[in-house]
């Protein structure tokens, strides 16, 4: 039954400023043309498409069955709490204690609670553009001044340090970093992240480094910038078991950082949540101390996809495309087709039958650019490919 609406909803006026991820409103789109019979290649959204480890799930359900059931500590369960100091110290060789360790529901939080806590109104923060929508939408949410970086094919998408350092000024308060990227695949070496820390030098700024696909690397090593000497007091260290452990739905992730922060991001979480629901902390628990081999597994699987999709992109007429180092999307340059990002990503949607990303939904630096997530089958990457290829031919471009 439909009501009549009376009153007039008057927001806040900060709801204007709020961003959004586009890739939610593709599904949506793809998920109505699926009912009116269409089929639809899912390759617009960021999440691995394997099931949670067995090992995983069942620590949660004993945990359900144990009685974890209650309340717990805003900050985390103290045993995850050290399992993550644990995982953090031996992964990105800097001593991590349980007490810089703030467990929350995703990844998310923490970069909601950071900017949160750190930002004032005219604050500047730095950010990568192309780079994960949600960064820009809190930065504007809190009144803060956004200053985009923009990551430059040419570059691998690396970060241009020396652009960098020109965007630093008096009211910067915050960079944010993410390595491996989101939508790029870019990934930071350990040269790039000396010269970042060399550029911030001994200023009051804090990082924020995303680290959510650090378990999702092809070629070398990970590396964190709470490593460089100096810096692990002015990191906030993003991190989770989403992408790690194919386990996005179940909402856990963490920040490390400086204890005195520490508690004031617990305090934002006492405010928001309570708590991290607790069984779900108790499978934490197993999957960074279980068997890892799942992990090792779906990182591989993810390269075969990667090297078959980048391959068969760049076949087609009018893309090019570099190989992504980590995380598990692929950013084809489009310009050569002729089409704006987002017009090429509606019209593989509406008449292709392939959902993607245009690289606008990460920033007007991502015009030129579609974003396609390879968390799908090998079959239906391969059938995307014929698809696109097709439809590419079908319009002479
Ligand atoms: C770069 C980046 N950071 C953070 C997140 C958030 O992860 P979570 O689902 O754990 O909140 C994502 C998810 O897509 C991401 O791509």
């Amino acid at each position: 039954m439909s009501r009549a609406v009376q009153f007039e909803l008057r927001l806040a006026e900060r709801m204007s400023r709020l961003g959004t991820e586009t890739a939610f409103e593709v599904l949506n789109r793809a998920r109505e043309l699926e009912r009116q019979g269409r089929d639809i290649i899912h390759l617009e959204i960021g999440e691995p498409d394997f099931d949670t480890p067995p090992n995983i799930v069942n620590s949660g359900i004993d945990a359900l069955h144990a009685g974890w059931t209650h309340y717990g500590p805003s900050a985390g369960l103290p045993d995850l709490r050290e399992a993550i100091a644990e995982e953090v110290t031996r992964s990105r060789g800097v001593r991590v204690t349980a007490e810089e360790v703030v467990v929350v529901p995703g990844g998310k939080p923490i970069i909601f609670f950071s900017i949160l806590a750190l930002i004032d109104e005219g604050d500047e923060v730095i950010y990568p553009n192309p780079g994960f929508p949600i960064y820009e939408s809190m930065i504007n949410y809190v009144g803060g001044r956004g200053m985009p970086i923009r990551l430059r094919e040419e570059k691998d998408f690396g970060l241009d340090v020396d652009e960098l350092a020109r965007l630093i000024s008096d009211q910067t308060r915050l960079i944010i970093l993410n390595s491996p990227h989101n939508p790029t695949g870019g990934v930071l070496g350990k040269r790039d992240l000396e010269q970042i820390a060399e550029a911030i030098g001994d200023r009051n700024i804090f990082v924020l480094s995303d680290e959510i696909y650090s378990r999702l690397i092809f070629d070398g090593k990970h590396h964190s910038i709470i490593a460089e000497p100096g810096l692990k007091d002015r990191t906030i260290l993003l991190d989770g078991f989403s992408k790690s452990y194919a386990m996005t739905g179940w909402r856990m992730g963490y920040g490390v950082m400086r204890p005195d922060l520490a508690w004031q991001v617990a305090r934002l979480m006492t405010n928001s949540n309570s708590c991290t629901a607790s069984f779900t902390q108790v499978a934490g628990i197993e999957a960074l101390r279980g068997d890892q081999s799942s992990v090792e597994q779906m990182c591989l699987e993810f390269q075969r996809r990667r090297d078959m999709f980048v391959a068969g992109l760049n076949r087609i007429k009018g893309f090019s495309c570099r190989v992504p180092k980590g995380a598990f999307y692929v950013f084809p340059n489009i310009t050569a087709a002729g089409w704006k990002s987002k017009a090429l990503a509606d019209a593989l949607l509406e008449e292709a039958g392939v959902a993607c990303l245009s690289g606008t939904s990460f920033g007007e630096f991502g015009e030129g650019y579609l974003r396609f997530s390879i968390a799908n089958s090998m079959e239906n990457l391969e059938r995307a490919l014929e698809r696109i290829e097709q439809w590419i031919s079908n319009k002479n471009i």
